[in-house]
This record gives structure tokens, C-alpha cells and sequence, in this order.
């Protein structure tokens, strides 16, 4: 693998102060070790009047593997969303508070939401490939983007990398619709990887996947974290604490009038979450009491 890809962004998002390091949320001294790639402070999101989401600070560390974990309805996907501005696309929903990545505001008025998902990628739970060959679906972003200059490695090495190659090195012109949905979840990220991104955010990529697909996209997720900073959101206890360095629990507080938001309990350590969590919630959790 190659880290040359990867090292900053390519483009300027605009810049902006940075909040003082007491402002920001950074549960133990062992997360600080390196700049964080994202620092989220007193983020909110509502749809339409239901606050769905509210004060949310946290820092996501580089180079590492950071998981969301909460009952359903937590806001977990809202929240992933907020990292590549994927909540725009939702006419009712809007952002509150600021999240900078790499230090510059990503909602910045000058920023250009479709350079950001370049530079910040998603792999959601149900596989998307396009409907057309599984070369094709590799090649697509970087076509796109007029970054034709050596197609044929760029895709063979989006897929090694996905840890797809050899599965399909003799089959790229068939249909991508022809792969098995653990392979199809594998071409996702391929896709993703070929225009070399910084961050990769992943809304629970193995769920729909069986047992033995599950394992190769956690196994991926330990191979890529190497090079790139990996976000996922999981139902799943058991593949956050063995994918995740950082984990961050969330909960849903019920209003006097019933209304249900999405609020950060507790984020740490994989290892702390999982053993010695700080909040009973998060223990009742992980524990399987509630949720
Ligand atoms: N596009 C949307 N429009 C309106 N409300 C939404 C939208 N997406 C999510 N919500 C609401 O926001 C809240 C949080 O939803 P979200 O999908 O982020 O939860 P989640 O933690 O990802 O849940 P799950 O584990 O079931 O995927 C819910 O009350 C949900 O109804
Ligand atoms: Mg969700």
C-alpha cells in the first residue's frame, strides 16, 4: 500500500479558528496521538422541528479506526453523514455547530460538498454497485475526475487493496451484479479507494453481509486503517470491539413531549467502552441489559 495517497487533502476547504483544545472532547490522553482528522463541537441536527441529534463534541483520531455504536435511532447515521455533508441532501435536515476537518471548517461557505466526497468517502450498508461491468464500477470516480492516466492500475489496485483482486482479475467486464453481495460491498469500497480518499465512512457495511464476508470487510478495515482513517457505524458489539480502536456510544434521551435525540454518552478507548465504561448507560449497553 501506498501512504503517498493519502498524506493531506488535496484541496483548501476555507480556514477558520480553531476551538481552544479544552473545548474539544478528547476522552483520555491516549487519543491524542496525532491531529485529529475531524473535531466536532456542539454539533446538532434537526429534520425539519425534530432535533434528532443535539451537542455533539468529539474529535475522530487519524489513521485509526473510530466505531458509533447506540440502539436504533440514535442519530448514528445522522451523525456519519455529517462528516462528508451527505445530511445536505436531505431538504429538511440541517447542521448545526462545527465540525473542521484537518482543521478548516467543513461547512464553510466556500467549501464545495462534492470535493469534500472525494476527499472524505462512503460505503453504506446495502451494497450499491452501478449496474455495468466490475471494471466499470472501479474506474467510474476516477473518470470522472479526468484521472485517466494509468486506468488499469488504478482499478487492479482499488481492488487489491479491497482485497478483491483475485477473485475477479479474470472477470473485471462482467457485471458487477454478478457478485456475491459480500463481493459487491468489497467492489464498493474499491470504488471509493480509486479516487484515493482521506477518510472512508461506513454505515454498518457488513450487516447484510454472511458471516464469512463479514470477517474479509473487518479484516479490510485492519488493513486500511494503516493508510486512511476509517469511520463505521455497527450494530454489531462484537465488530466494534474487534475493529475499533476508538468507540463512541450513543444513546436516545426522550423529551417531556416524547421527542426522541440522539446524544453522545461516552467515547473512549475501544477497550475502556467494552470494560470499564464510565456511564451506567453505556455499561447497560454493552452489557446487553438495554438497547
Ligand atoms: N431523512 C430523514 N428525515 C427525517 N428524519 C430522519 C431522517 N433520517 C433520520 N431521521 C430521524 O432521525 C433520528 C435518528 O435516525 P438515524 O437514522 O440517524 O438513527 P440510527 O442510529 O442510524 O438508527 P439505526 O440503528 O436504526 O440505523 C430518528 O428519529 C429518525 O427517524
Ligand atoms: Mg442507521
Amino acid at each position: 500500500m501506498e501512504a503517498s495517497h493519502v498524506a493531506a487533502p488535496a484541496v483548501r476547504l476555507g480556514r477558520m479558528e480553531s476551538p481552544g483544545e479544552d473545548e474539544i472532547a478528547t476522552p483520555s490522553d491516549s487519543i491524542t496521538t496525532g491531529p485529529p482528522v475531524f473535531q466536532v463541537s456542539d454539533l446538532s441536527v434537526t429534520y425539519g422541528t425534530h432535533l434528532a441529534l443535539a451537542d455533539v463534541t468529539m474529535s475522530i483520531r487519524s489513521k485509526a479506526v473510530t466505531a458509533f455504536i447506540g440502539p436504533s435511532g440514535c442519530g448514528k447515521s445522522t451523525f456519519i453523514r455529517c462528516f462528508n455533508r451527505m445530511n445536505d441532501l436531505i431538504p429538511t435536515a440541517q447542521v448545526g455547530g462545527t465540525v473542521l476537518y484537518h482543521g478548516e471548517d467543513l461547512y464553510g461557505p466556500k467549501v464545495d460538498p462534492v470535493e469534500v466526497r472525494k476527499l472524505i468517502g462512503m460505503v453504506f450498508q446495502k451494497p450499491n454497485p452501478f449496474p455495468k461491468s466490475i471494471y466499470d464500477n472501479v474506474a467510474f470516480g476516477p473518470r470522472v475526475l479526468r484521472r485517466k492516466d494509468g486506468l488499469d492500475e488504478r482499478v487492479e489496485s482499488a481492488l487489491r487493496r479491497a482485497a478483491l483482486w483475485d477473485e475477479v482479475k479474470d472477470r473485471l467486464k462482467t457485471s458487477a451484479m454478478s457478485l456475491s453481495g459480500g463481493q459487491q460491498q468489497r467492489l464498493c469500497i474499491a470504488r471509493c479507494l480509486a479516487v484515493e480518499p482521506d477518510v472512508i465512512l461506513m454505515d454498518e457495511p457488513a450487516s447484510a453481509l454472511d458471516p464469512i464476508s463479514t470477517t474479509a470487510i473487518e479484516d479490510l478495515m485492519h488493513e486500511l486503517k494503516t493508510d486512511y482513517t476509517i469511520v463505521i457505524v455497527t450494530h454489531n458489539m462484537q465488530q466494534a470491539a474487534r475493529v475499533a480502536d476508538m468507540t463512541a456510544f450513543f444513546s436516545v434521551d426522550v423529551g417531556e413531549d416524547g421527542q426522541r435525540t440522539g446524544v453522545l454518552v461516552e467515547y473512549d478507548e475501544t477497550q475502556t467502552i467494552f470494560t470499564t465504561p464510565a456511564d451506567p448507560r453505556t455499561e447497560g449497553y454493552v452489557t446487553g441489559r438495554f438497547g
